[in-house]
Parts: structure tokens; C-alpha cells; sequence
């Protein structure tokens, strides 16, 4: 068990310490759970942007994002995308820095400190097409069929054996095509093998796709990747939606998956009654951030 409060944990991190491999070592375990990740990348925010400042970082990101553009356009003309884990939007903000203009850009993060601080960087960086909320990736706040592609960078990574749950939302989200860049284990050295499992990596993302019947078009190594004991894995998964669902209202309550209305200070589910808040104009859609307002609707009104 932890017996470390928040604040400790921040001056152990400023110190330099691991804190995601601390985490699991009180834990006694060698899985990381959404606590854990939730709170050592929090503990990380801005340090995704600011690593931004170094030349040769700037360029490799800026490489990184153009590739998975390409990658994306190859498949479809998207009207829509989805980074899920976006971090602090720094691959996200590349990405669609290469998409036609008009593509609604999307991103949810377990932590709202990473997308606090993207939120900043991205008005800063005059980019207001870009819609960020918090979510899990166990139940993503988005309708099903709701986005053309879905994609990950490094966000399943740290999840590792609850590949099969994550794999199934984000592809219950995906209109058209779902893309993993993710370590890639199999392809990988037996050192960098080492390492993914120290660290409680993802693995063996084509083979659950593959029991889920998922059409995967493509794994390999992707071109570019900066760590040699964790090098990204492209995977491509194909889906044939048979259902539309509406452009307008993409987020959904992460407990029912249905729709949200929009009220000035909350999101409000009507099959789930609960509300959830807004904060510093990001909306806090993970289950656990529910309250339940059975006579929200009633009470309030719609801006
Ligand atoms: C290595 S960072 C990558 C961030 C971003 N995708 C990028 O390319 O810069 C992993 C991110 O995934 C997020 N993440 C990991 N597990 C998650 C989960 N279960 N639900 C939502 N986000 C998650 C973390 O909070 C973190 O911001």
C-alpha cells in the first residue's frame, strides 16, 4: 500500500524519483494500476511542452506527428479524429497541424493537470479546433461510431494486461479506422523485451485483436520512434460501421455511453441523472467525477 500522501509524492518526483515505478513497488505488483497512472503523469504535467524547448525534440515530435498524419490520409479523408491519452496534446497538436483544416480534432486524458497545461499551450499557440476532456480509456466518454479515426500514442502502453477491455472501447468509438502506436513488444529486442515488462508495458495488441475478430491491416515498426528499449509499433485495425451515428454530440457519459447535454458549468447525463463538472472550461468526464442530480434538468436551465 502507499503510505505517501500527493504532495509527497510531488517533492519525491521534483527530486527526480520514478514515481510510476515507486507506485507499483508499494504496491507489491508489477501491473500499474489507473491510479497509479493517474497519478505519476499528473505529477509530469508540462514537462511534455517544455521538453518542446530542446531543438532536436521540437523536430523528432514534429516528424513524429507528420507520420502519423501521412499514415491517417493514406486510409481516409477524416472529418474527425481522436488522440485517446492525448497527454499534453504535443503529438495531437502535430498531427493535425497535417490534416485538412476542417478535421474536428478530439483528446481525452486520464489527468487534468496534462490537459490544463495543453489547453494553455494550445491557445498560445493560437489552435482553438481542439477538444480536450478528461476519460478513461476503460470507459471513453465518446459515442460509439462517433469518430473516423481513433488513435494512441503510448497511452496503452502503461496498462499492460487489460489490453482486451481497452482495445474493445476504443474500437466501439472508432467509425473507421483505429491506430495503435504503441510498444511494440513482439517486434522488439529481448533487452528493450526486458524492459516493456519491467516497466508494465502493453503487449500482444494484434493477437487480442485478432480473438476479438478485429481486422488488422498493418503492424509493424513505425519509422520513427526515439527509445531503442521502447520502439513504436504501428498497428492498424479496419471497421466497417454499419450504424451513423451524429456528427454534433460526440461525448457521452462514460457510465451509459449516451448522449450529454450541455448546460454552463456541467454536462448532464439524462439516462444516467448525474452531472459532471467543468473545469477551467475542461470537462471532467471519468465515472468516478459523477453526481448524481436526478432533477438537474429540471432545476437549470440550457444555455
Ligand atoms: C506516454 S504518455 C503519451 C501522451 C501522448 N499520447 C503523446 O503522444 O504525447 C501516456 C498518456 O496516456 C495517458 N493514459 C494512460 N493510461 C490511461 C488510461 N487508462 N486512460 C486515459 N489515459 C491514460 C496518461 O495519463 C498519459 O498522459
Amino acid at each position: 500500500m502507499n503510505q505517501l500522501s500527493p504532495k509527497q509524492l510531488k517533492n519525491l518526483y521534483q527530486q527526480g524519483k520514478n514515481i510510476m515505478s515507486l507506485l507499483r513497488k508499494f504496491e507489491e505488483s508489477n501491473q500499474n494500476t489507473e491510479e497509479i497512472i493517474e497519478l505519476s503523469y499528473d505529477l509530469q504535467a508540462g514537462s511534455y511542452i517544455s521538453a518542446l524547448d530542446d531543438e532536436s525534440m521540437a523536430k523528432h515530435k514534429a516528424e513524429y506527428g507528420t507520420a502519423i498524419a501521412k499514415e491517417i490520409l493514406a486510409l481516409c479523408n477524416p472529418k474527425s479524429v481522436l488522440e485517446a491519452g492525448v497527454g499534453e496534446a504535443t503529438t495531437l497538436r502535430e498531427v493535425i497541424g497535417n490534416l485538412p483544416e476542417k478535421t474536428k480534432a478530439y483528446g481525452f486524458d486520464l489527468c487534468w493537470s496534462r490537459l490544463a497545461h495543453a489547453k494553455l499551450w494550445l491557445n498560445r499557440n493560437s489552435i482553438s479546433n481542439v477538444n480536450l476532456c478528461t476519460g478513461s480509456l476503460f470507459k471513453i466518454p465518446f459515442r460509439t461510431n462517433s469518430i473516423d479515426v481513433v488513435y494512441t500514442s503510448h497511452s496503452i502502453e502503461p496498462n499492460g494486461g487489460y489490453e482486451q477491455p481497452i482495445l474493445q472501447e476504443l474500437y466501439r468509438v472508432t467509425k473507421k479506422y483505429l491506430i495503435l502506436l504503441e510498444p511494440g513488444y513482439e517486434l522488439a529486442s529481448q533487452d528493450a523485451k526486458i524492459w516493456m515488462k519491467y516497466h508494465g508495458y502493453c503487449k500482444n495488441l494484434v493477437k487480442v485483436s485478432r480473438e476479438q475478430n478485429y481486422l488488422v491491416t498493418k503492424h509493424e515498426l513505425f519509422p520513427v520512434t526515439t527509445n531503442p528499449l521502447n520502439p513504436t509499433a504501428i498497428t492498424i485495425i479496419e471497421k466497417k460501421s454499419s450504424s451513423e451515428s451524429t456528427e454534433c454530440s460526440v461525448l457521452a457519459c462514460p457510465k451509459t455511453s449516451s448522449p450529454l447535454w450541455q448546460y454552463d458549468e456541467v454536462l448532464f447525463s439524462p439516462e444516467a441523472l448525474c452531472v459532471y463538472p467543468i473545469i477551467s472550461g475542461i470537462p471532467c468526464l471519468r465515472s468516478e467525477n459523477a453526481i448524481i442530480a436526478s432533477y438537474y434538468s429540471e432545476l437549470s436551465q440550457r444555455p
